[in-house]
Order: structure tokens, then sequence, then C-alpha cells
């Protein structure tokens, strides 16, 4: 299938400017969305993905962004703009939260943000679940133990920064693989002023309670589950190297 592309004229006409300005059409909210995406410098945005908006392609749509596919010069990207009824004013901490996490690897880096908008590394991604029924044969296990590893590891980072993702116990949505290996996306809802819970949440959805945790567990070979929620429950009360490593030890990942 041919992907369709708007130019930043064309892109405030109809059928296009409906993403811009989703879930309304408004030509007065278009005008303002195409000078932030000048500001950012993109030139074209290419409707292409697995989500529809009418009829045309969007690689995403939650309750507070569209993200679509954006070209900036020879490079493409991905732009989250946010939703005209989004309950909240800007992306303005989202984009910082992000910026930040990036420093210690996590996340889809960020290039640029204008008030409602963030240009951000474009991931060709894949959900666990599809990744994890792909893994077929020799060395399955191995890979499998490798991409929970280094989840359970960015999650971990997180912990330690005091950011609280907040939406990691429906991880299935926000945390996908690209590039051989993990990444956890949409910081909109995550904070710095609460205790974080990233590594409990996101073991306890891949190995107890998600809908990923029977394939996790017979992919890893975990059986019990009793021992681990001890161990995360102690991991929990004092967030330490120490307690870490016995959940990781457990998992047999250290
Ligand atoms: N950097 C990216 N590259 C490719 N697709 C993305 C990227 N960021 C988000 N998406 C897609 O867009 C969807 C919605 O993005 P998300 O940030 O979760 O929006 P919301 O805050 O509205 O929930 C994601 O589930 C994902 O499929
Ligand atoms: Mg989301």
């Amino acid at each position: 299938m041919q992907s369709e592309r708007a130019d930043l004229d064309l892109v405030t006409k109809v059928p296009y400017l409906r993403v811009l300005t989703y879930p309304k059409v408004s030509n007065e909210l278009a005008k303002v969305r195409v000078a932030e995406l000048r500001e950012l410098r993109v030139e074209e945005v290419v409707f292409e993905g697995h989500t529809r908006i009418g009829s045309l392609g969007v690689l995403g749509l939650g309750t507070v962004g569209v993200v679509v596919k954006v070209r900036v010069g020879e490079a493409y990207f991905a732009l989250k703009i946010r939703r005209a009824d989004a309950n909240r004013q800007d992306l303005e901490d989202e984009a910082r939260v992000t910026s930040l996490v990036n420093r210690v690897g996590v996340g889809p880096e960020v290039y640029g943000h204008t008030r409602d908008a963030i240009l951000m590394k474009l991931l060709e991604s894949q959900e666990i679940g599809d990744w994890l029924k792909g893994v077929r044969g020799a060395g399955s296990r191995e890979k499998a133990r490798e991409l929970v590893h280094a989840l359970l590891n960015q999650c971990r980072k997180l912990d330690i920064m005091g950011v609280d993702h907040g939406q990691l116990s429906n991880l299935r949505k926000h945390a996908v693989v690209a590039e051989g290996r993990p990444w956890i996306l949409d910081f909109e809802s995550a904070g710095t002023s609460r205790k974080p819970r990233n590594v409990t949440t996101a073991a306890q959805y891949l190995f107890v309670g998600g809908a990923l945790a029977p394939a996790m567990r017979r992919a890893l070979g975990v059986r019990d589950t009793a021992t681990l929620k001890a161990l995360l429950g102690e991991y929990k009360r004092d967030q330490s190297d120490y307690r870490y490593s016995k959940v990781l030890e457990h998992l047999r990942l250290a």
C-alpha cells in the first residue's frame, strides 16, 4: 500500500487537518499546529501506521495524543500531537520527563518539542506478546531472558531516578520491542513526586497477573510466583540493589 503524504500547505486541508486537530475539525487549531510543526522543522506528515483516523494511517492514538510519522529533512521521526480533548493543557511535562529519562537510555529520544507536540525517535515497534511468539527454537529462552532483563533494568533506572511511569500496569501498550531491545513509551502520566513502582509493576505484569504472564513464565522457565511475589514485596520496601539482585536471581537473569 502506498502511503499518503502531506506537506505543511496541504496538511491544513481536508481530510489531513483532522489528524492535527483530532477529534474535532478546526481550521483555527490547524493553523496553530502547523506553526508548531514548522518550529520543529517538520516538512511532511506521512500517513502510515496500523491505526486509522478516517482513511488516514497513524502510528498510534491514545487518550492524550495522536502519533504520526513525519519527515524532517531526509530523516523520519515520530511526532506526538496533543489531542484537542486531552485531559491536560500541554505536553510540556511529558517532554521534560521523557528528556530526563533519555539521559539514562530510557524512552524514545526527544529531539524537540513545542507546547502541544513532541518530536521523537521513530520506533518500528512490535508488541512484546507478538515478539515473544516470534522467538522460537534454539536460544529462544536466552533471547526472552535478555529482553526481560533489559526491560527490568530500565524500570530499575526509573526507580532510582525517582520517576514513576504510572501506566506500566498496562504494560502491553507502554513497553514495546524495536531494534532488538525493549522501549518504554508514553511518559504522559509519569510523576516525580510519588514513590516509583516501575520494577514491581512491570514484573507483576510480566510474570504474575498480566495477559502475557503464562507465556512469559513458560519462556523463562519460571514456575514459582509465590516466591517472586515475596521478593518483589521486599524490593518494594527498600528498593535496594540487594533486593533487586534477589529478584533477578530468582528469574535467573543475574
Ligand atoms: N516513538 C514512537 N514511534 C512509533 N510509535 C509510537 C511512538 N510513540 C508512541 N507510538 C504509538 O502511539 C501510541 C500512542 O502513544 P502514547 O504516547 O501512548 O499516547 P497517549 O499518551 O495518548 O496514550 C502508542 O501506543 C504507540 O503505538
Ligand atoms: Mg498511552
